[in-house]
C-alpha cells in the first residue's frame, strides 16, 4: 500500500506493509535516524516526534495513521543553518551527556513551548514525564527549557517590533471625496 507521509514539510510516498510503526518508517525507510529506538513500548520517550504541536511516541503510532498529517522530527527543527532555540539551549546549558535520549527530550520540550512559553516547574515536569534519561540529572534540561523560552519570546518580540515599524512607515492613504 502506498502511503503519503509529510515529514518535516517534505512529502514522501512510502510503501507500507500496514503494521509498520512511524518509528520504523522514519528510521528504516526514510533514513531519519535522529529519532531513537529504545524500549519500543511507550516507556522511555526516545522516539518522540511532534504532530499538531503535541509530543507523540512514534514507536506506538502506526505510520498509516498519520497519512497526510504533518510530522516534525528532530531533523526538522533547525532551519538548515541555525539550530532551533530549543536545540541551541540544550547545547548551551550542557543538558546532554551521552545524548541518546536528547532528540526525544528536545521534541517533548518543543511541544511544550509551542503551547506555553511560560511553563511552571510542574508543567515542565509533566511535559518530560515520559522521557527517561539514564545519564544526567534533569536540572540542566529544565534550565535549557527556560533559556529556550526566553529566546523564543525575545525573537517574537523582535519580529513583532519590526512588523510594527514596517506598518508605521507605510504611507497613509488619504480618503478622497
Ligand atoms: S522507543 Fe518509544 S517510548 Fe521508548
Ligand atoms: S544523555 Fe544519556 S540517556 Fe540521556
Amino acid at each position: 500500500m502506498t502511503t503519503s507521509l509529510i515529514i518535516n514539510k517534505k512529502r514522501y510516498e512510502v510503501e507500507l506493509e500496514g503494521h509498520e510503526t512511524l518509528l520504523e518508517v522514519l528510521r528504516d525507510k526514510l533514513g531519519l535516524t535522529g529519532t531513537k529506538t529504545s524500549c519500543n513500548e511507550s516507556e522511555c520517550g526516545a522516539c518522540t516526534v511532534n504532530i499538531n504541536k503535541k509530543a507523540i511516541l512514534s514507536c506506538i503510532t502506526l505510520a498509516k495513521d498519520v497519512e497526510g498529517v504533518e510530522v516534525t522530527t528532530i531533523e526538522g527543527l533547525s532551519d538548515g543553518e541555525n539550530l532551533h532555540p530549543v536545540q541551541q539551549s540544550f547545547l548551551d546549558c550542557g543538558a546532554a551527556q551521552c545524548g541518546f535520549c536528547i532528540p526525544g527530550m528536545i521534541m517533548s520540550c518543543n511541544a511544550l513551548l509551542e503551547n506555553n512559553l511560560n511553563p511552571t516547574q510542574e508543567e515542565m515536569n509533566y511535559a518530560l514525564d515520559g522521557n527517561i534519561c539514564r545519564c544526567t540529572g534533569y536540572l540542566k534540561i529544565f534550565e535549557a527549557i527556560e533559556l529556550a523560552a526566553g529566546r523564543i519570546k525575545e525573537h517574537k518580540h523582535t519580529v513583532d517590533s519590526a512588523d510594527h515599524l514596517v506598518k508605521e512607515k507605510q504611507p497613509k492613504v488619504l480618503s478622497q471625496k
